[in-house]
């Protein structure tokens, strides 16, 4: 009974880190990142009391509406990494411009994050979420702009932590798979419950996109959604709002989440940074594909992305390989 106190075998976040890797520096930047999932977490959940509803009253460089919540999770995210002296660039949908670290408490991460996913559901309580990207600092690097400024398969560590019934954790260590950790708050420690995720090889028909944006898609899009909403077996439609939710349920159920170029948003909507690049990390290492259709007159892998501004966004569709096939072959048809 894994809830029970003998139960011995179940490894924390922390040790699981020491165990598998001899680096102190990551050891030290993963409690930085899992402090501030904390930390967040307990903001979230207690939001309706703390009266952290609603509004900031400002907009955000990519013209967001910020919440109180976004900037409450973005300043726990910035002190907790600062602070934690093995970082020197941090990148955040919040902050117009990259922060650089001051000299003497530089480290070699630099971070790109999302400190709040999907904050247009916090005030109905719908689940969001953290989402990270850490980049190691280029060779003799001092920090700069530089660091982040790279295609998504220069990553290191990526991951997400989703506020949902359950706290839940996904991290990925390139190239290592996928971990799954569950916060237990009686302990306020993240358990390790699942190595190596993948996702499955019988997947649901699940297609999650904002369906109200279908008019404005290109014919490509229009017709693969047409083609499997069509018939007498329909594919479901499920769609959180936050990026975090849709794609751990893809994750974990299989199916398709797409989040296209549209009329208005000609280049998609999600941030290659601290969105596009490390969902699409995750989901390759889970067994999955990550494209971001037709962008830029080319059909790209979303981790093959050269970003030229640090709030860059790009048409995400990612999910089961053979979903996501039959959108490219649209554009080939
Ligand atoms: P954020 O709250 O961090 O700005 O991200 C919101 C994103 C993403 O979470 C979600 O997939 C998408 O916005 C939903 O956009 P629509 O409301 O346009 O469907
Ligand atoms: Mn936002
Ligand atoms: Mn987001
Ligand atoms: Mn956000």
């Amino acid at each position: 009974d894994p809830d029970s106190v003998t139960d011995v075998k179940s490894i924390t976040l922390t040790s699981f880190i020491m165990r598998h890797t001899r680096d102190n520096n990551l050891a030290i930047l993963m409690n930085a990142i899992q402090l501030s999932c904390k930390s967040i977490t307990r903001a979230v959940r207690k939001a309706g009391i703390a009266n952290l509803y609603g509004l900031a009253g400002t907009e955000n460089s990519t013209g967001d509406a910020v919440k109180k919540l976004d900037l409450l999770s973005n300043e726990i995210m910035i002190n907790a990494l600062t602070h934690s002296h093995v970082c020197s660039v941090l990148v955040s949908e919040e902050n117009e411009d990259p922060i650089i670290i001051k000299e003497n408490m530089q480290g070699k991460y630099c971070v790109a994050f999302d400190p709040l996913d999907g904050s247009s559901n916090i005030d109905c309580n719908v689940s969001t979420g953290t989402i990270f990207a850490v980049y190691e600092k280029k060779e003799g690097s001092v920090g700069n702009i530089e660091d982040v400024m790279r295609a998504g398969i220069d990553l290191k560590v990526a991951g997400y932590c989703m506020y949902g019934t359950a706290t839940e954790l996904i991290i990925t260590f390139y190239g290592s798979g996928v971990h799954r950790f569950t916060l237990d708050p009686s302990l306020g420690e993240f358990i390790h419950v699942a190595s190596d995720v993948k996702m499955p090889t019988e997947p649901k028909k699940i297609y999650s996109c904002n369906q109200g944006n279908y008019g404005g898609w290109d014919a490509p899009i229009q017709r693969y959604v047409d083609g499997i909403t069509a018939g007498d077996k329909p594919y479901a439609l499920r769609y959180v709002g936050s990026m975090v939710s849709d794609v751990h349920r893809t994750l974990l159920y299989g199916g398709i989440f797409l989040y296209p170029a549209d009329k208005k948003s000609r280049g998609g909507k999600l941030r290659v940074l601290y969105e596009g690049f490390p969902m699409a990390l995750i989901i390759e290492q889970a067994g999955g594909m990550a494209s971001t259709g037709m962008f830029n007159g080319s059909i790209q892998r979303v981790l093959e992305i050269k970003p030229t501004s640090i709030h860059d966004k790009c048409p995400i569709i990612l999910g089961t390989p053979s979903m996501v096939e039959s959108v490219l072959k649209e554009y080939t048809a």
